[in-house]
């Protein structure tokens, strides 16, 4: 069944929000707080260790009503019904979208085309975990019978961004093996990459879904002729394999048949990390890890899917972008993770949120004259506060952040941690409840001459009421980095819903692909 089609803004919610919002724009997030001692409580959700606290956002119990009226009013639930059971909300290519079905550990069956797909997904992951397995163990040789020490990725985009923000965010959990990332047809990545390596214990896995990207298939041919610098093409079948949906490009490529991971069309690239896609993450961390990493998905899943929406952590933190793209005319949103593991989580989301949700047509096939797709962008706190916090908490702009944290450290540098948090804590504290002109005066009269005091005063100011979220997990973990990645997977789909348009497809990419060919022919 296809997904429903209501442009959000000619629903009562949407009208109702709209004049809510003339009371909303000057809410005051100390005063709201002054006046409900049980903010705190009221606007957080704890689920699976994770604690999520939205309530330094400006927000009322009546616009979180109204915001979850919108959502009913497109029917949200109907679409999430969709989304899990397979049915083609892909409609523009025809296809499901079924991310969660790599990992739904049920013993219901998932269909797409009749067909159930999950034997189809428990034999792929059977394959990386042998595969796995084999490599770790040394018992893979390389073609003069040495283990494998290094492993190079060769993809982009989302064949290529997820597994290496995940591998560097767990290297924590990693073995003894090196894992690379060969991603821009830039000359000069895949030569400094190539420097680090010898071919005799390199193992090449080449991912690309179509494998038609020219930026993947350059790089893996430049790659295969250093390769046969030092061997022969009888060796290629120890040292590439291919993760594609493409059997027969991969084959004419010189792969042997036996070294392909599946990939199926029903899996967006910038969702896929969770199939045979993050065979580099298995190799890194181990299949264990790689499936508990999955498992941390699987429990967002059921959260998501079940939970009311008052209580539904990917329904809410999209609720919020809504209001704020929407209503405050906010244009981008910040991802702050307080973990140097995390370096690369915004690069990661920019693709999965902009490339799903920058969309300017709707699903009647009309341009939309309302607000999409937020910019997402960000950094590691805590030196983004020595960057660029200046303009977030002092500039012209109003900008959503979300603050992402661990209670506790992995290499239990106490210390260290402790100031870790006390930055992320304090950074919210500063955003939300800012410095009064009464604070600032008191301490400017400690050290400055009368007349300096006014002088000086605006621009020491802090007006705070800037909105944020906390994200707290426990620890960093292969689950709990699957529970972060599957809630901003199911805020990027509840988002495209209330936006009425098609998440899942990116003709958007083409044109540029099309003309740089066009050039390359001249
Ligand atoms: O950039 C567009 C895109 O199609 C992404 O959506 C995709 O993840 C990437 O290119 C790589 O595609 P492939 O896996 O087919 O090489």
């Amino acid at each position: 069944m296809p997904l429903k089609n209501i442009n959000p803004t000619t629903t009562s919610a949407w009208k109702k929000l709209s004049n809510h919002f003339n009371e909303a724009k000057d809410f005051d997030l100390k005063d709201l707080f002054r006046k409900n001692k049980n903010r705190k409580a009221d606007f957080s959700i704890e689920y699976s260790g994770l604690v999520f606290d939205y309530s330094k956002n400006l927000i009322n119990q009546q616009a979180v009503d109204l915001l979850l009226e919108l959502a009913n009013e497109v029917d949200l639930k109907d679409a999430i019904e969709k989304y899990f059971s397979g049915d083609k909300i892909n409609a523009i290519e025809d296809r499901a979208v079924l991310h969660t079905a790599l990992r739904n550990t049920s013993e219901d069956p998932v269909y797409v085309d009749g067909k159930d797909v999950k034997p189809q997904i428990q034999s792929a992951l059977r394959k990386v975990k042998s595969f796995s397995n084999k490599v770790i163990s040394g018992k893979w040789k390389g073609f003069t019978g040495k283990s494998i020490t290094d492993i190079v990725n060769i993809g982009v985009g989302g064949s290529d961004l997820g597994p290496d923000m995940v591998v560097e965010a767990l290297q924590f959990y990693k073995n003894k093996l090196n894992t690379h990332f060969v991603s821009n047809v830039d000359g000069d990545h895949v030569s400094e990459v190539l420097k680090k390596l010898n071919p005799e214990t390199t193992l090449f896995v080449i991912v690309s879904k179509t494998f038609t990207t020219q930026e993947t298939i350059t790089n893996a041919n430049t790659i295969r002729n250093w390769f046969l610098n030092s061997a022969t093409v009888f060796d290629v079948s120890k040292h590439f394999v291919a993760v594609s949906s493409n059997a027969e490009k991969v084959i004419n490529f010189g792969i042997d048949k036996k070294n392909i991971f599946p990939m199926w069309n029903w899996v967006g690239g910038r969702f896929s990390l969770w199939s045979s896609v993050g065979l580099s993450i298995s190799l890194s961390i181990g299949f264990d890890n790689f499936k508990e990493l999955l498992n941390g998905a699987e429990e967002i899943d059921i959260h998501f899917k079940s939970a009311d929406f008052d209580k539904n952590i990917p329904v809410i933190l999209a609720l919020l972008s809504i209001w704020y793209n929407n209503f405050f005319n906010s244009e981008t949103e910040l991802v702050l993770p307080y973990s140097e593991y995390l370096s690369k989580l915004p690069a990661y989301l920019q693709q999965a949120a902009m490339e799903s949700n920058g969309k300017g047509v709707d699903r009647n096939g009309k341009e939309i004259n309302y607000q999409t797709g937020t910019i997402i962008w960000g950094s590691t706190g805590v030196n983004m506060q020595h960057a660029f916090m200046q303009l977030v908490h002092q500039g012209t702009k109003l900008i959503p952040s979300d603050f992402i944290g661990y209670k506790e450290s992995l290499h239990g540098l106490t210390d260290h941690h402790q100031k870790l948090m006390a930055n992320y804590f304090a950074q919210m504290e500063a955003l939300t409840f800012g410095k009064t002109k009464e604070e600032v005066h008191l301490e400017l009269k400690l050290n400055n001459k009368k007349e300096d005091i006014s002088r000086l005063l605006p621009y020491k100011l802090f007006k705070g009421n800037r909105p944020s979220n906390t994200i707290l997990f426990k620890k960093l973990t292969p689950k709990s980095l699957g529970q972060l990645i599957a809630i901003y997977e199911h805020k990027i789909f509840t988002q495209g819903i209330i936006w009425n348009i098609y998440s899942y497809d990116q003709f958007g990419v083409e044109l540029g692909k099309e003309l740089a060919k066009k050039l390359l022919k001249n």
